[in-house]
């Protein structure tokens, strides 16, 4: 970004006690954890050397995204902002090669927040459709059109108030849209940061917890360069995105590697295994222990009973405590197949809640089982409810088992009972929230990935009429579908 387009924001600010570190308020504060021990800090020379080895490796290897393209151009410092925003929210929980084609349509759409403000949540959630986590679009929509109702057009100026005034903001994306777009100078803590900066100071507890989250917090407020905040925030997320990565990090390509204790260790614990071998009494020596902590009991050190696993090398950092399982859950789901009126297929399609998981998109009608059902009970179960829907007489016997889709949501194993129905006259029922829909208007409608897979795995039964209208898009669901047959499973890992 050039720089001359950015006003500086550079002050301190006060802040008031929080409940949790992800929920403290943005920009360059101190949280109020004790000094962590010099072993996970950084000295001002080091921090200088941080800087600038960074930063000189960021110009020249900085991948040429889309959204820094826009900031970098932009001179009008609503519309950067509004265009980091957009990009720092699809890039939560999304990869960079997903995102850039999403990004650029939604900017092409809506290149302000005054055209995202008059979007309906529906042209939203067609735009986001297969990119997961659909409340992110939603509470995009949603914060466009409080700066649009309430700020008279403005966009929040620092980290503060863009946490505090915008829904979904919270302190990692004022962060990042403080100090890209306005050059604040104030840190961010995202995933690859957490990386960088444990691996680089050896924290090896469990990173979620709220000492470590201060001190990461901390360090990143700590180290961002004044002169360029934006760049520096960015280049400390690449370097954790394309050389420090959680497998196979390519530490012979990091600009960072003389500041890393990570790398140090694993350098000192092959070093001592060689001698070891060499040596093999009982009283040589065992690796060098300069490197370790000094401190007592350190709330940042590893702790004793997660040991050091030599195959991991600077993998052993940064630990997380074991996630909590997801929920199982088992869905019955019908594809409702009609002989449309210009003799191309269409199918039924009822619009989900405007609230809760996959807001207000569109699926295949559907149940939740409650409890573990035999097959028989199952197929009730989704009879009455395609009765409900639609006003008709739906029997056991018109219904086709076609297999199972496991569909992983964050935090659900979502498996989908897949059944197909063809045409049954059915009385126009008199709700909005009901659809008919050929399947080209499925594929550009705001539905979820999982249901995308449904009409695959059907397509692959070669049950459908549709054919007439190939879907030609089915690559763009990524990871690929394993597509099996009836009684078994085609197994999904995307979000929704
Ligand atoms: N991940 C999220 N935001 C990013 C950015 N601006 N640059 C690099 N990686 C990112």
């Amino acid at each position: 970004m050039g720089r001359s387009a950015i006003k500086r924001v550079c002050k301190k600010v006060s802040k008031k006690e929080p409940a949790s570190p992800s929920k403290k308020p943005a920009g360059k504060n101190k949280d109020p954890s004790p000094d962590p021990a010099p072993h996970h800090t950084f000295t001002s020379e080091e921090t200088e050397t941080l800087r600038k080895e960074l930063l000189t490796w960021y110009d020249r290897c900085k991948r040429d995204l889309p959204w820094r393209r826009l900031a970098a151009a932009e001179m009008d410092a609503n519309r950067r902002a509004y265009s980091v925003w957009v990009s720092e929210v699809m890039l939560q929980q999304t990869q960079v090669s997903t995102v850039i084609d999403y990004y650029t349509k939604w900017m092409k759409t809506w290149p302000t927040v005054e055209d995202l403000a008059a979007a309906s949540l529906e042209e939203v959630n067609e735009k986001w459709s297969g990119l997961g986590y659909y409340s992110r679009g939603r509470r995009l929509q949603e914060g466009a059109q409080k700066v649009v109702r309430d700020l008279g057009g403005q966009m929040p100026r620092t980290a503060e108030a863009l946490q505090k005034l915008l829904p979904g903001v919270g302190r990692y994306t004022a962060g990042a849209v403080a100090s890209i777009s306005y050059g604040q100078v104030t840190g961010v803590v995202d995933g690859n940061v957490i990386r960088v900066l444990c691996r680089l100071r050896r924290i090896g507890a469990d990173c979620t917890s709220p000492p470590v989250a201060d001190a990461l917090w901390n360090l990143a407020n700590d180290l961002v360069d004044p002169d360029r905040p934006g760049d520096f925030n960015q280049a400390m997320m690449e370097l954790g995105a394309t050389v420090c990565t959680p497998k196979r990090a390519l530490c012979g390509e990091c600009p960072l590697q003389s500041l890393c204790r990570a790398y140090k260790k694993v350098e000192l614990e092959s070093a001592s295994s060689i001698r070891n071998l060499v040596d093999r009494r009982a009283d040589a020596p065992i690796g060098s222990d300069i490197e370790d902590c000094a401190a007592a009991s350190c709330s940042l050190c590893m702790q004793p009973s997660d040991r050091w696993d030599g195959s991991l090398g600077v993998a052993n950092y940064p630990r997380k405590s074991a996630k909590k399982p997801a929920r199982e859950e088992q869905t019955v789901t019908c594809v409702w197949e009609r002989p449309g009126e210009q003799g191309a297929a269409e199918y039924l399609l009822l619009q989900r809640p405007q609230k809760g998981l996959l807001a207000g998109m569109w699926e295949f009608p559907s149940m939740l089982l409650e409890k573990a059902c035999t097959m028989k009970e199952r197929e009730d179960i989704l009879c009455g409810r395609l009765q409900e829907v639609s006003g008709c007489e739906v029997s056991v016997k018109d219904l086709q088992f076609v297999g199972e889709v496991i569909h992983i949501f964050s935090h659900i194993n979502q498996t989908y009972l897949v059944y197909f129905l063809h045409g049954i006259a059915m009385k126009e029922a008199e709700r909005s929230a009901l659809r008919w829909v050929t399947r080209r208007q499925f594929m550009e409608s705001a539905i979820p990935t999982a249901m995308k897979k449904i009409l695959q795995l059907c397509d692959g039964q070669r049950l459908l009429c549709g054919g007439a209208e190939p879907v030609s898009d089915w690559t763009a669901l990524t990871p690929p579908l394993l597509c099996y047959p009836a009684f078994m499973t085609s197994v999904l890992s995307l979000s929704a």
